[in-house]
């Protein structure tokens, strides 16, 4: 009887090695044949920090990154366009006179993110303009929520009152024109009163990009810095995720589906690998990352002391972020990633 033998199959005749990997990555034209993943400058999302100064602000805790006047704003997008990226989400730099506890100004119509939403739809009608629905620029305890102490003196954020208040933040962008509105404040049971109040005022077209897996991370240091958003008081702890769940990760998957929730986000990216291959594999909807400010500046950093090289560690990162099953990512370095695969 013929013994189906494994060592004969990989040695061959000759005893030589026959079954050899190595064959498929002999030349950059075998490479780029059997490449199962490729980048391209319509995978990204390329967020940008704006404020309502005149002149642009090159961020002391974000080298290369700037927050731009609305006219720079207009002029950026446009750039970000010619390179091929589809879309852009804004993070506003809100003065402190207008923080407040409940943050009225987030749902001001002719506030920056509502200006800025016109003139990027004037200037741009083709791009995809994304807003971030949270609390965080525009209150002045610096929480994606509304704020109480409790009895025990316990700082916690008020869900359902919050959920109030992005409905209507979500309203103002929609009509302002934004395309996507993004909530990134982790309340409960907000993607499904954002859908209701959309739709009852007749913007059924307006998705919802739900930051169903954001986790409290370290990594988002940077960023606040970038809008001084950091809370006063207390950590985001009782809202945004445990770094240390994943199935906890599902749940929320499962729940945004059911409000109705368009796309679904993991934040950040690089460290929650496993968490976008798990949604991607769970739900249907597209699977949005973010590499956040702190992975943003460790490869920046790095590369600044000449320890890693910055182009390869940019487009290593945003590879492995595509391949875990992100369908688009969001990233500082969309641009420059953008201008590479062009000199491709
Ligand atoms: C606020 C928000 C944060 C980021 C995006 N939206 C910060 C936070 O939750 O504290 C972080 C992005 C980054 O670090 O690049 N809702």
């Amino acid at each position: 009887m013929l013994k189906f033998d494994v060592g004969n199959l990989r040695r061959g005749a000759h005893g030589d090695c026959v079954i050899r990997p190595r064959r498929n990555r002999q030349s950059a034209a075998i490479r780029a044949l059997v490449r199962e993943t490729t980048l391209t400058p319509a995978d990204f999302i390329l967020p940008i920090f704006l404020h309502e100064e005149s002149c642009d602000t090159p961020l002391d805790s974000m080298p290369g990154v700037t927050r731009w006047s609305l006219a720079s704003l207009v002029r950026e997008a446009g750039e970000a366009m010619a390179l091929g990226i589809p879309a852009v989400v804004l993070f506003p730099k809100i003065e402190e006179n207008l923080k407040s506890p409940r943050g009225e100004e987030c749902h001001n119509d002719d506030g920056l993110v509502p200006r800025a939403i016109r003139a990027l739809k004037a200037a741009h009608p083709e791009l995809c303009v994304i807003t971030d629905v949270a609390l965080d620029p525009y209150n002045s305890d610096g929480h994606d929520g509304v704020v109480r102490r409790d009895a025990r003196g316990r700082l916690s954020v008020i869900n359902d009152e919050t959920v109030g208040i992005l409905c209507r933040q979500a309203l103002s962008h929609a009509r302002a024109g934004a395309d996507i509105v993004a909530p990134s404040d982790m309340m409960d049971g907000r993607v499904g009163a954002i859908r209701s109040a959309l739709d009852a005022e007749g913007f059924t077209e307006v998705s919802i990009l739900s930051y169903t897996a954001k986790y409290a991370s370290a990594f988002y240091g940077p960023f606040r810095g970038a809008l001084d958003s950091a809370p006063k008081e207390g950590d985001k702890l009782g809202y945004q995720m445990d770094p240390a769940n994943l199935r906890e990760a599902l749940r929320e998957a499962m729940l945004d589906e059911d409000e109705g929730a368009d796309m679904l986000m993991v934040k950040p990216a690089g460290f929650y690998l496993d968490v976008i291959t798990r949604i991607r594999e769970t739900s249907t909807l597209p699977v949005a990352a973010y590499q956040v400010s702190g992975e943003y500046l460790m490869i920046k950093s790095a590369a600044a002391a000449g320890w890693l090289d910055e182009k390869a560690a940019v487009i290593e990162s945003l590879t492995a972020i595509k391949r875990a099953g992100a369908s688009m990512i969001l990233s500082y370095f969309a641009m420059q990633a953008a201008r590479w695969m062009r000199e491709r």
